[in-house]
């Protein structure tokens, strides 16, 4: 946190609530009740595989136990779906991933399914959570006016100025924690099927997780962004082709680094270039 964030708070006290409710303060995180001043063996016995994905992992860790017999599962099951409605059928039937517990909602996407972009975030937030769908919140917003400074909009039902909007996750990670490796594994059948159905001329990835998720790449965002990359899909069986993919950034990360918004803005124009030599 910054160093002038404290005084912040100090001057706002509705802020600090609304930060600890971001965080996730008023949540319940678990079925099941944890005692967090057990030894960890101990703690392990009480549950909840998914509360070490709190924690910072590197990106090596190893995925936790079972992981690999439900990412089988996500891969069978998002391979039978030959459309968007079975997709999203599939995907709401997979018990694989706890999330869905605490999560209101499913969001599965939103947008013209034949539009020429298809747009990927990390996950939804409490708006999306409450609305059912993705970017609907302050980034949502501010998405959408990115969007129509290029011509580009969600509502549109022509193809060459819609867009269609999904993310990696489709439920949301309780106080809007960044998603586990292991949530991101399951749920990579899903969106590679995804992409594969839709088939969009291109890719527009918001933020770090799509990228790395979709790009195999550990590479950082700051580094990725502003540059046509190739997508191949990588789960076997799943289908789909190649498709070329541009990482910018995610508009919550520009709604708090607002200088950012400049490199943004080359990203769109770099997309609307794209998307013209092939009118
Ligand atoms: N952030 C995301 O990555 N996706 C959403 O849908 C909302 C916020």
């Amino acid at each position: 946190m910054e160093s002038a964030a404290p005084q912040k708070f100090l001057d706002n006290p509705a802020l600090w609530l609304e930060w600890h409710i971001e965080a996730g303060a008023d949540e319940v995180l678990q079925e099941t009740p944890r005692n967090w001043l057990a030894a960890p063996q101990e703690a392990a016995k009480t549950g909840a595989i998914e509360s070490q994905s709190h924690k910072p992992q590197p990106p090596t860790a190893s995925l936790p136990l079972g992981t690999a017999e439900a990412c089988l599962a996500a891969a069978k099951l998002a391979r039978s779906a030959t459309t968007l409605e079975e997709l999203r059928a599939a995907i709401a039937g997979f018990e694989g991933l706890a999330i869905r517990k605490t999560a209101t909602n499913m969001v599965f996407a939103e947008g013209n399914p034949k539009a020429r972009v298809m747009i990927i975030g990390e996950a939804p937030g409490a708006e999306e959570d409450a609305q059912g769908k993705p970017f609907v919140g302050a980034s949502g917003q501010l998405l959408d006016k990115m969007l129509a400074c290029i011509g580009l909009s969600r509502w549109e039902e022509d193809p060459e100025k819609s867009v269609y909007i999904t993310n990696i996750l489709n439920w949301r990670p309780p106080g809007n924690r960044s998603p586990s490796p292991a949530e991101i594994e399951m749920s990579l059948p899903f969106i590679e099927r995804h992409i594969a159905l839709v088939q969009p001329k291109v890719l527009f990835f918001l933020g770090g997780v799509p990228t790395k998720a979709l790009l195999q790449t550990e590479e950082g965002i700051s580094k990725l962004r502003g540059k046509w990359k190739d997508y191949t899909p990588q789960t076997p069986e799943i289908g789909g082709s190649r498709h070329p993919a541009l990482p910018s950034y995610h508009p919550s990360y520009l709604l708090r680094t607002p200088i950012k918004k400049k490199e943004s803005w080359i990203d769109l124009q770099l997309l609307t270039k794209e998307l013209g030599s092939s009118m």
